[in-house]
């Protein structure tokens, strides 16, 4: 489907209209659709006039049920305060810590181990499923600070998240349905209604027992107030006087947001890279020179521990690759929002009060007036300034698998923390094969899912046949910088 839109907005320099409700008044309104790529539209939509374009009405009532009005599914003044407070939390430095910590306990007890197992059993491993679990742990953690190990040998069911995916599932079917209809099959307690209300009472009672569990900890001090940097205790802090069903919907709004997303990204980006090995070798070039200066020359230190933040921040190739596997794979790969009144777009097309806007940020990754001929090219250099020694970000409304405007991703900068921790765990330690025969497609759903998931076949590293040129290439330009000096 993104693929025929793409092609749809090529041949209509960025933007066209269509009715997917061909009833006479509808057609006009509720069934009128402007679909578009185009920066200048998607700034004048995701800025400029930012109080025209609100997520609406059809978003909030479909996810009411479970998201509430927390931030992902609120407009106006509730989304306001919600995400005033929020983004004071996310620029601190212990939510940052908070992260690296549940990404990497994660990623050296269970992640690492697992893929350690695969490789002695020869067994492939669905990678999108085991990075779907330990990224849902992360967000868990880091939204009430509790880890569920969905991440585990074995790979066991768990109830909440099982209930979790069930419900957003349910959700996601009521956009297929008018309004009208899925309401009276709630009412009525028919088909995926059912299973919805099921799954909700399930997620209810757990998240019930931790806000329980978390209020009499923060009352008696035990453990001290001050060893909770999980976000549900943050707003706990803030304010006593909010209610249990509020902060339940704060953190499952952040495990909506926080979870598929990066671990989407990171299917497709390994997906990528066992097509790029070019790409590939950079990459675990750039680590071992960073690990080279860090931890010495003895290989075996580089593996002991999983890389931390200062070791993070200078991978600036790895950042460049996986936000140019964000660009051709953008996670989130379309969105919507709801005109309030009449407008007219940057490039002269009428947009009614009433209808919708959805915009393709799979083709806006996509487009060669945008991007230039090599646009379908996995290019990571494209993201580097002309020496190659800095990460150059686009700008927004180019690249908009974050979206944009004040409504940005609140989780860009961790989720580039997360990705790169893992990334560097598997890279440094393994080789990806695709199991012959596997195949590749896209999923219809919110989120850019591998239908059939990413089998692979896992190899050991052998990293001594690069180290020597790793060590020579450090020597020449530390004595490059010298020279400057
Ligand atoms: C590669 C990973 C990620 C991608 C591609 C991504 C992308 C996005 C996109 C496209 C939106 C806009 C959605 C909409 O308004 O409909 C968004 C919003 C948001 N994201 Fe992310 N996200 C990622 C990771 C994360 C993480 C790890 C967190 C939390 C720790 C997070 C927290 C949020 C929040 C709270 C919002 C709502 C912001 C608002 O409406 O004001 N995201 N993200």
């Amino acid at each position: 489907m993104h693929e025929w839109i793409a092609d749809n907005l090529r041949a209509t320099a960025g933007t066209y209209q269509t009715c997917i409700c061909a009833v006479p008044f509808l057609a006009r309104k509720q069934g009128h659709v402007t679909v578009t790529c185009d920066p200048k539209n998607l700034e004048h939509i995701l800025r400029t006039r930012f109080d025209n374009y609100p997520k609406g009405p059809t978003w909030q009532a479909v996810f009411h049920d479970l998201l509430g009005e927390g931030i992902f599914n609120s407009d106006g003044s509730t989304w306001l305060f919600q995400r005033k407070t929020a983004a004071l939390e996310f620029t601190t430095k212990t939510l940052r810590q908070a992260m690296s910590r549940w990404v990497n306990t994660a990623i050296k007890l269970r992640f690492c181990p697992i893929l350690e197992q695969s490789v002695v059993t020869g067994e492939a491993v669905d990678l999108q499923d085991l990075l779907l679990r330990l990224t849902f742990d992360n967000i868990c953690g880091l939204a009430f600070g509790k880890d569920p190990h969905t991440l585990a040998p074995g790979l066991p069911e768990n109830a909440f998240a099982s209930a979790f995916d069930r419900a957003t599932e349910a959700s996601l079917q009521r956009f297929i349905l008018p309004e009208v209809m899925w309401k009276l099959k709630k009412w009525l307690g028919l088909g995926m209604e059912v299973g919805l209300t099921r799954s909700l009472i399930n997620i209810d009672h757990y998240m019930s027992s931790v806000i329980h569990a978390r209020k009499e900890e923060l009352n008696n001090n035990n453990p001290p107030h001050d060893s909770h940097d999980d976000l549900l205790s943050r707003f706990m802090k803030k304010k006593e006087s909010y209610s249990d069903k509020f902060l339940s919907h704060v953190a499952l709004n952040f495990i909506l947001a926080g979870r598929d997303t990066s671990s989407v990204a990171l299917t497709w980006f390994f997906w990528l890279l066992i097509q790029n090995p070019r790409v590939e070798d950079n990459i675990v070039r750039e680590i071992c020179a960073v690990l080279l200066s860090t931890r010495g020359d003895d290989p075996s230190a580089w593996l002991d521990e999983p890389l931390q933040s200062g070791e993070l921040e200078p991978l600036v190739y790895l950042k460049a690759a996986l936000s140019e596997s964000l660009r051709l794979y953008p996670s989130v790969p379309q969105d919507s929002k709801h005109v309030i009144s009449d407008d007219v777009l940057p490039d002269g097309t009428f947009v009614p009060a009433g209808s919708s806007i959805t915009y393709s940020i799979y083709s806006a990754g996509r487009m060669r007036s945008t991007w230039g001929d090599d646009c379908m090219e996995f290019k990571p250099e494209r993201w580097l300034s002309s020496d190659g020694k800095r990460f150059v970000m686009q700008d927004s409304y180019r690249f908009v698998s974050f979206n944009a405007g004040p409504r940005i991703c609140l989780g860009k900068d961790l989720a580039y923390l997360q990705m790169k921790s893992v990334a560097a765990s598997v890279l440094m330690r393994h080789r990806l094969t695709l199991v012959p025969g596997h195949k590749v497609e896209q999923k219809m759903s919110l989120t850019l899912f591998m239908k059939y998931g990413l089998k692979v076949d896992v190899h050991k590293r052998d990293l001594t046949a690069i180290i020597p040129s790793v060590k020579q290439q450090t020597h020449y330009s530390a004595m490059d910088e010298e020279c400057v000096v």
